[in-house]
Order: structure tokens, then C-alpha cells, then sequence
């Protein structure tokens, strides 16, 4: 492949034992500080949505840098997903797994009743955080009518646990 979108997977840094031996970390700022490689792939996160959503939600923290940028590409409002004790007014919460532990996610309950999300963040790794930022929307009264993603660790079986949820899953890179 070339282009853009060959350019942008080019600058995905893979960072050997980060944060611990054996990990390879993927690591997205060398694209996101590219011009070029960060409209191809925000482009190419929302392209096969369009016209299905009203608002676009991104999960703290690297989750929140593609969701602002995709709600500017289809003109529409984003919607923060928040690590747990960060949201002024009443949410809806939800605990999920993490490989050691575990964490809390919350989203403000105002959305209107029906509202079509299109829920982004960066890496599908084993699915938990997408699954539990589904369930919140769920929560709320929402429907997430997609989940666009830029990096699916294939070999970490998130896809098989976020449909288990969720029917319409893309990435943009796989890995
Ligand atoms: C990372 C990544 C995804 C999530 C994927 O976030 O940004 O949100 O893990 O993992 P999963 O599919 O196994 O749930 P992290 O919680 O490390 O925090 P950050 O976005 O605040 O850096
Ligand atoms: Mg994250």
C-alpha cells in the first residue's frame, strides 16, 4: 500500500518492554503530530459512519485527541467518556477489567433520548474499555450505532468481546 493512510501506519512507533518486558506499546503521537498522516486516518476512522451519527464519543485519555478531531470532520459535537470522579453532574458509571485491577469509566446523563453515537478511541486491545463505554451509552439511553477504532491488537481478542456487544466494529490498522 501507499498514500497517506500507508504514510500515517508508517509513524505508529512500536516501543519494545513498555511499559513492561515483553510488551510491544504502539505508540500513535509521531502520526498525530503529522498533518497530513492525522487527517488521513481521522478521515478514514469515521468514513464508513457517515450519516449514521449524531455525536461522536471518545474515551479518556488518547480516545479524547481522535474524538474531538472526528466530531470536527462530520460536524458534530463529541461527548467525553470519563475516567471515574472527573464528571461534575450525574453520570452513569461503569466498572470494567484491566489487566491488573480494575477501573471505573462514567458519562454525563444528558444526552437526548436515542442519540446516535459513534464511540472512537485509539487501540482495540482486549476489549473491556470499548465493551464498558458501550454499556454506559446503553445506560443512558443512547445507541451506539458504531465503534471506530485506529490500532485492533488482533492477537489480544478484543473483537470477539466488544461484538459480543457491539455488531459494527472498524479499524483503521491492524497489528
Ligand atoms: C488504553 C488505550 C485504550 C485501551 C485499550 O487506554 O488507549 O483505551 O487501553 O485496552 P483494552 O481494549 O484492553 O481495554 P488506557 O486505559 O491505558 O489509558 P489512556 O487512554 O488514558 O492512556
Ligand atoms: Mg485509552
Amino acid at each position: 500500500a501507499s498514500g497517506p493512510l500507508a504514510r500515517a501506519e508508517s509513524l505508529i512507533a512500536v516501543i519494545p518492554d513498555y511499559p513492561s518486558p515483553g510488551i510491544q506499546f504502539r505508540d500513535i503521537t509521531p502520526l498525530l503530530a503529522d498533518a497530513d498522516a492525522f487527517r488521513a486516518v481521522i478521515d478514514a476512522l469515521i468514513a464508513p459512519f457517515a450519516g449514521t451519527f449524531d455525536v461522536v464519543a471518545g474515551v479518556e485519555a488518547r480516545g479524547f485527541l481522535l474524538a474531538a478531531a472526528a466530531a470536527i470532520a462530520a460536524d458534530t459535537g463529541v461527548v467525553p467518556v470519563r475516567k471515574a470522579g472527573k464528571l461534575p453532574r450525574p453520570a452513569a458509571a461503569v466498572d470494567y477489567a484491566l489487566e491488573y485491577g480494575q477501573a471505573t469509566i462514567e458519562v454525563h446523563d444528558d444526552l437526548p433520548r436515542g442519540a446516535r453515537v459513534l464511540l472512537v478511541d485509539d487501540v482495540l486491545a482486549t476489549g473491556g474499555t470499548l465493551a464498558a463505554a458501550h454499556e454506559l451509552f446503553t445506560a443512558v439511553g443512547a445507541e451506539v450505532t458504531g465503534t471506530a477504532v485506529l490500532l485492533e491488537l488482533e492477537a489480544l481478542g478484543g473483537r470477539e468481546v466488544l461484538g459480543r456487544v457491539e455488531r459494527d466494529i472498524h479499524t483503521v490498522f491492524r497489528a
